[in-house]
């Protein structure tokens, strides 16, 4: 099984999800143990309660003493859920997975609800592989390359030395193209990877500092290797469980992984892959990362999903959960039961709490402040302020969704700051969910409604 190409397969969903917390690089804590909330720092403002605590969870997370539990953000709409839990995600090593799952994508998604979450669940749990791989480490003598006068098939040779050696190896026609494409010329200190044909160029030969013509200002100038010329390497990837199971799914193989189109993955399939995975790891080549499943808008779930859940969390192979509500008591989708935030009771014994509460007046002027930063838009004081106003009197999201359409609006007299007048004509342009109530209750028959379509 070869992994090296899929740690590049990227996680494509849940972009638009991304783009609205893009101002948020962390938690915003004081560095060091305290956890103490900076009021405004990493893109993070206010929620100081809420950011301290998402950062115990955070230091629980890394230090593995939250198996089996899982966290809970509840707060009302636009409080900052999401963006905590972004927030989260920033914070996390890069090789610590995070996945997204929005509550009600479990049902969209062409496959059954226990196996989309049984994916996620699989998505969010890395495994570190160690690889030994021999690499050729030098500083290059020169490249010689053959071309035949049919230009079709080229040859050649590298010569290559540390300070103790030095050798020709032939190259094939793969890897000179590698080493165009790298641009290598003699005097770079080169790392070739046997195995795969990869080259990267680790800098200049100091013996070349003087040959001016050959360098950009910022070339780096490195020692040449000493001692032998190949070298055995430790090379770490980190994949998913899930990714592992797409790859050795034969029906689907890697390719799935890109299109998205996984299908459901056979029950046999995983239970193989486990026993592997906990194999490597007894024989130290892999180690198992608990990473974070973060379900938004947990309510939309059923009570069989619930259960599902509370299983998984006590699988030996569980990443962290944490979820995100904005309701109150309220019925569990799938029984007539009414509980604290629509979480059944015994998955609601599991979860640690962080609540989230409305913002003042100050904290929302200073989040849209940022977002119209992260969106290059100009805003002359007078219409920030009428945004905060309008952010306090609908909601933040809704404010914050004003910032592009009024600098559109900006833009189409020819303005590039965005002033009072742009805020309102957006505002009258787009309703917010109060407003458009209201519409709905004054002319109540232009719209469908429950009673008007049979259900068959
Ligand atoms: N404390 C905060 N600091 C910075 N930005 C925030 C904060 N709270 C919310 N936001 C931003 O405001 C918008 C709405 O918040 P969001 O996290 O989506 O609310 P919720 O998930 O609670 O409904 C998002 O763009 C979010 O990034
Ligand atoms: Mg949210």
């Amino acid at each position: 099984m070869s992994l090296s190409n899929i740690t590049q397969a990227k996680e494509l969903r849940g972009l638009n999800l991304v783009s609205a917390h893009s101002h948020i690089t962390g938690l915003g804590l004081e560095t060091g143990t305290s956890l103490q909330p900076w009021k405004s720092a990493q893109g993070m403002v206010g929620q100081l309660k809420a950011r301290k605590a998402a950062g115990v969870l955070l230091k629980m997370i890394q230090e593995g003493k939250i198996a089996g539990r899982a966290a809970l953000i509840a707060g009302p709409p636009s409080t900052g859920k999401t963006a905590i839990a972004m927030g989260i995600a920033q914070s996390l090593g890069s090789d610590v997975p995070f996945t997204t799952l929005a509550g009600s994508e479990v049902f969209s998604l062409e496959m059954s609800k226990t196996e989309a979450l049984n994916q996620a669940f699989r998505k969010s749990m890395g495994v570190r592989i160690k690889e030994e791989t021999e690499v050729i480490e030098g500083e290059v003598v020169e490249i010689q390359i053959d071309r035949s006068v049919t230009g079709g098939h080229k040859q050649g040779k590298l010569t290559i030395k540390t300070t103790d050696m030095e050798t020709i190896y032939d190259l094939g026609a793969k890897m000179i193209d590698a080493l165009a494409r790298e641009k290598v010329t003699a005097g770079d200190v080169i790392s070739l990877d046997k195995a795969s044909g990869k080259i990267t160029k680790l800098g200049r030969s100091y013996s070349r500092s003087r040959d001016y013509d050959a360098m950009g200002p910022d070339t780096k100038f490195v020692q040449c290797p000493e001692g032998e010329l190949q070298q055995r390497r430790e090379i770490v990837h980190t994949v998913s469980l899930h990714e592992i199971d797409v790859i050795n799914s034969r029906t689907q193989g890697f390719l799935a992984l890109f299109s998205g189109d996984t299908g459901e993955i056979r029950p046999e399939v995983r239970d193989q892959i486990n026993a592997k995975v906990s194999e490597w790891r007894e024989e130290g080549k892999a180690d198992v990362i608990p990473g974070v499943l973060f379900i938004d808008e947990v309510h939309m779930l059923d009570i069989e999903c619930f259960s599902y859940i509370n299983r998984a969390l006590e699988d030996e192979l569980a990443p962290i959960v944490i979820m995100a509500t904005n309701r109150g008591i309220s019925r569990t989708r799938g029984t007539n039961y009414k509980s604290p935030h629509g979480l059944p009771a015994d998955l609601l014994d599991r979860v640690i709490i962080i609540s989230t509460s409305p913002y003042g007046a100050e904290e929302i002027r200073e989040i849209l402040n940022i977002r119209a930063q992260e969106e290059e838009v100009d805003m002359t004081p007078e219409a920030l302020a009428l945004l905060t106003k309008i952010g306090e009197d609908t909601s933040l999201r809704y404010a914050s969704n004003l910032i592009s359409v009024a600098s559109l609006v900006a833009a189409k007299r020819k303005a590039s700051q965005v002033e009072v007048e742009d805020i309102k004509r957006s505002y009258t342009l787009f309703l917010d969910s109060a407003r458009s109530v209201q519409v709905l209750e004054e002319t109540p028959e232009t719209f469908i409604g429950d009673g008007d379509v049979e259900m068959a």
